[in-house]
């Protein structure tokens, strides 16, 4: 079936035991896109454990016809995973340039757990080969040099662990990983990290001033992992921050969309993120009465007005908002 928006080609990349593979069956899982990691493939026509000699070639060949198949899905509107290891960034450029050329959008995700953890999954595998090859520690140490990670410039989002993405039909965060959301399927939710520090302050108006100290305030919040980001065709598109410094009780501390992204039900998505993370009966937040957009966001959500404090910014008082976002937290809740 033809998606009414652009196809989406996952690309996933990762040293051998990263867990590329188990990623890429939960976005096929998960979402509508068709799988292709190359090892399953070549290990079914050549076996688990083929001639070093001839290897190189009987890859190249598959992966060049695995390539006809995902551009012809890409040209047809159908979303695309592509788990072919990625290690050099040449390749990973190439493959970005013809998705795009097909008319998808390329959403990169980069695997990164500890090399021990890397070695330990390899074992594990090795004791059950299902379309992936038998790697000795040899191997695994040997070919290290060969895998290039990609930089910051590549936009690759970092992932720890392989069921920290959750691509579902509702949002469900899992942890601090990714959400998405079918209402808006092209929006990923996922934990702020240091890299994103001056994409934010860049997207923020009054962080990029250097006003009221949102520049340290969005540090420190993605220092204490309080801070959620919004990306949309690979663009960071907004940010939400959920802490606990009021009164104790769940509290959106911030929620900012950069400019040309706002009234398109964004902030709504982020809301709903942090409700579902929020671990207290109530959920805060506060806004200036001059604040209209955030008002009507407010009145869209269910949120009650709990009163006003005067005297924060001189004549636009803040308006306090709850809304009881846990109910079998009921009884918890009492000050
Ligand atoms: C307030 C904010 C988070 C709302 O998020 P959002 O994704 O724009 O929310 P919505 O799309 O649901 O829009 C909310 C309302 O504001 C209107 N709106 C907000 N920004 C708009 C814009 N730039 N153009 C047109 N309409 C806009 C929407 O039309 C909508 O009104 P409606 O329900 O009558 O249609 C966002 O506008 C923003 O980031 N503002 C700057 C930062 C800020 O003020 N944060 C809140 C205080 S912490």
């Amino acid at each position: 079936m033809k998606n009414p928006s652009p196809p989406i080609a996952y690309l996933i990349t990762g040293y051998l035991g990263a867990g590329k593979t188990t990623l890429a069956k939960r976005i096929e899982a998960e979402s509508a896109a068709v799988r292709f990691s190359l090892d399953e493939w070549v290990t079914h026509l050549f076996g688990d454990d083929p001639p070093v000699e001839t290897f190189d070639d009987k890859r190249e060949r598959v992966r060049e016809l695995m390539q006809r198949y995902w551009l012809r899905l890409l040209g047809k509107g159908c979303d695309v995973v592509l788990d072919e290891g990625f290690w050099s960034r040449s390749r990973r450029g190439e493959v970005k340039t013809l998705a795009r050329e097909a008319g998808a959008v390329v959403r990169g995700y980069v695997l990164n757990p500890s090399e021990d953890e890397m070695w330990r999954r390899c074992e594990k595998r090795n004791r059950r080969l299902d379309g992936s090859f038998f790697i000795s520690r040899n191997t695994f140490d040997v070919l290290k040099p060969r895998y290039e990670p990609p930089d910051e410039s590549e936009g690759f989002v970092p992932i720890d662990n392989p069921l920290d993405l959750n691509v579902a039909h509702n949002l469900r965060p899992h942890r601090d990983g990714q959400v998405m959301s079918a209402q808006t399927p092209r929006l990923m939710i996922r934990a702020a990290n240091q890299a994103d520090i001056p994409t934010l302050i860049d997207l923020d108006n009054i962080a990029r001033a250097d006003r009221e100290g949102r520049r340290d305030f969005i540090r420190t919040a993605i220092e204490k992992r309080e801070c959620h980001v919004a990306i949309s065709f690979d663009e960071v598109v907004g940010y939400v921050v959920l802490n606990y410094h009021f009164y104790g009780q769940g509290f959106i501390d911030m929620l900012y969309l950069k400019d040309g992204f706002r009234g398109q039900g964004i902030g709504g998505r982020l809301v709903d993120y942090v409700e579902a993370r929020c671990r207290t009966l109530k959920l805060f937040t506060s806004t200036n009465v001059s604040n209209q957009p955030m008002q009507k966001l407010m009145a869209k959500k269910g949120y009650e007005p709990s009163g006003e404090i005067h005297n924060l910014d001189e004549g636009d008082p803040e308006i306090v908002y709850c809304k009881y976002v846990n109910p079998s937290k009921q009884g918890e809740g009492k000050r």
